[in-house]
């Protein structure tokens, strides 16, 4: 069983997708151990891209990141980090498969719905960064 970090960002928040995305992970089978809506403040979109901190869209990506609420989870299942970023599809929407989150409602390579982590490691500071050991449900 692996776990991994989901956000939906706050472009699918504003489209009012969070059912659709939802309902794609539990269609595959994907539990959610965890899940909450907040709104991040800059320091926390610092906090949370800081591998990305010396690229050129980390400002701008920090500050899209903060300007509406967001939707975090806990996804669990086997492989689920590879099969979460089969069903968001390629960080830029115009790489992405038909039929994947992206591709259905990204507009910008920086607004692209959803968040996945990228490997286990990631997944593990990720999930940490947002959730405590008491809010995710053990099965
Ligand atoms: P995400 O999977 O959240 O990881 C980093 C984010 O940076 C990415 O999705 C995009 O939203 C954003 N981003 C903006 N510009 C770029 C870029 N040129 N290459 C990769 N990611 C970018």
């Amino acid at each position: 069983m692996e776990r991994t970090l989901s956000i939906i960002k706050p472009d699918g928040v504003a489209k009012n997708v969070i059912g659709d995305v939802i309902r794609r992970f539990e269609t595959k089978g994907i539990k959610i151990a965890a899940m909450k809506m907040l709104q991040l403040t800059k320091t926390q979109a610092q906090g949370f891209y800081a591998v990305h901190k010396e690229r050129p869209f980390f400002n701008s990506l920090t500050d899209f990141m903060t300007s509406g609420p967001i939707v975090v989870m806990v996804l669990e299942g086997e492989d689920v980090i590879a099969e979460n970023r089969e069903l968001m599809g390629a960080t830029n929407f115009k790489d992405a498969k038909e039929g994947t989150i992206r591709k259905d409602y990204a507009t910008d390579i920086e607004k692209n719905v959803v968040h996945g982590s990228d490997a286990p490691e990631t997944a593990a500071f990720e999930i940490k960064y947002f959730f405590n050991d008491l809010e995710i449900q053990k099965r």
